[in-house]
């Protein structure tokens, strides 16, 4: 069954096909710069994604990448930016005409996962993680959103004389994290000043979604996808032989119990009728031999909540288990909630994704443009959504006819986008940067 969808995706991956017209169900009010713009940049927005998805590079490793981007903003005449935050790049566009200020962020990091697509431009790269070396592709789509920016940047340049206002074109890196023991992405680039050299009034960006088919775009107001926090405890007993427990304390009995108590945390804590919460054991260790009581056991996990309060809520109640419950067993508790500093929630300003909605539609028609569940995954765009009102909308990667619920998901070796979601990407985006900036008029 893959082998026959498969097939049928290639088959649908030309050039061709993602040359397509227009959506036969777009709406009216579509701007006519706005197509003509795309059919004008397509060709090329379809070549630097398969350029980027052959040649992808790890976070804070994207310097083939970043010069690809900056030779090409360059081009235009833009004054651009490189090396923010490792590899990052940024560039201002000033239109003819006054008007409000504007982000748009792309991020350009590929992910440690062997390709397993059957694509001529499939990605052979091999890069090192952690110590051993791995393959690396472009699991997430973010080729996709470099190379849609990158023509939404050719776009705006030249609609410059009649353009309303200043564009901000940011490139980041490390979405998915950066190496251990370094800084990076979105969180780096505004540490870096990007927001207080340039205060955006709104900050837009886009990702391609496995769960949606290509042609429709969905988006979700307010809190849209969720804060990840990492977790560790460790609980700390004394050895003793398996046959005489007595003589020690037990930090596998103890650790049974957190486990046990701290799904009470979901489910009898906190108000889980206004949001959800996860919180997962992802990994326990302890002990060596069947009959000796080990001195500690580890165990690490995830948090997944979308509000702020809820977040630190989660934290103080997990700590609160650990502690107690190992103590309740006369072992200790040594945890680090969060242990490290995860994604706050993405949330979409309601007022903002209320005004930008009708832009979505206008794109692909209303049919088209889809409400989203809650997100349980996590995007580091929320840091710049923190700052100033933010929309981030997803665009269908999955082939039409396909069920997008069981396509092979972002992160996937098998993740793959129909190139026409690249089309439906650059039509959205320019219609919503451009209906924005002339509207605030
Ligand atoms: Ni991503």
């Amino acid at each position: 069954m893959r082998i026959t969808l498969l097939a049928l995706s290639i088959a649908c991956a030309s050039f061709a096909c993602a040359l397509g017209a227009p959506p036969a169900s777009a709406a009216d009010g579509q701007r006519p710069e706005v197509g003509q713009q795309a059919g004008r940049l397509q060709p090329k927005v379809l070549a630097w994604r398969r350029d980027l998805h052959e040649h992808p590079e790890l976070g804070n490793r994207e310097t083939r990448t970043a010069k690809v981007v900056a030779d090409h903003l360059r081009s235009l005449g833009l004054e651009v930016k490189t090396g923010i935050a490792t590899t990052g790049v940024i560039a201002v566009l000033k239109g003819g005409k006054p008007g409000p200020r504007i982000a748009i962020r792309a991020d350009m990091d590929a992910l440690p996962v062997t390709e397993r697509n059957a694509l001529p431009f499939a990605s052979k790269a091999t890069s090192t993680f952690r110590g051993e070396t791995v393959g690396v592709m472009h699991a997430c789509g973010h080729d996709a959103h470099t190379s849609t920016l990158m023509g939404v940047a050719e776009a705006l340049v030249a609609m410059k004389a009649d353009l309303p206002g200043e564009i901000l074109f940011v490139f980041q890196p490390a979405e998915e994290g950066p190496p251990d023991g370094e800084e990076g992405g979105a969180e780096e680039m505004l540490a870096q000043g990007i927001f207080r050299d340039f205060k955006p009034e709104a900050v837009f960006g886009l990702h391609v979604f496995s769960t949606l088919n290509a042609g429709q775009l969905g988006y979700r107001a307010g809190p849209a996808m969720a804060a990840s926090d990492r977790f560790s405890i460790v609980i700390k007993g004394r050895q003793t032989h398996g046959s005489r427990p007595w003589g020690g304390v037990d930090p596998i009995v103890a650790a049974a119990d957190v486990i046990g108590s701290a799904q009470t945390i979901v489910s009898r804590r906190q108000n889980i009728s206004k949001l959800p919460v996860v919180v997962t054991f992802g990994a326990i260790k302890g002990g060596i031999r069947y009959n000796i009581i080990p001195d500690q056991v580890e165990m690490i996990g995830t948090i997944r909540t979308f509000d702020e309060g809820m977040r630190a809520a989660v934290f103080k109640d997990l700590q609160n288990v650990a502690e107690h419950v190992a103590a309740a067993h006369g072992a200790t508790a040594v945890s680090q909630i969060p242990d490290t500093k995860g994604n706050p929630v993405t949330v979409n300003d309601p007022a903002l994704s209320a005004k930008m909605r009708p832009s979505l539609v206008r794109a692909v028609g209303a049919d088209s443009v889809i409400d989203m569940d809650l997100n349980m995954g996590a995007e580091d765009f929320s840091f710049y959504a923190r700052e100033v009102p933010g929309f981030f909308f997803f665009v269908g990667a999955t082939p039409k006819g396909q069920d997008a619920m069981k396509a092979p998901s972002n992160h996937s070796p098998e993740f793959f986008l129909d190139e026409s979601a690249l089309d439906v990407g650059l039509r959205a985006m320019l219609q919503v940067t451009l209906d924005y900036l002339h509207n605030a008029q």
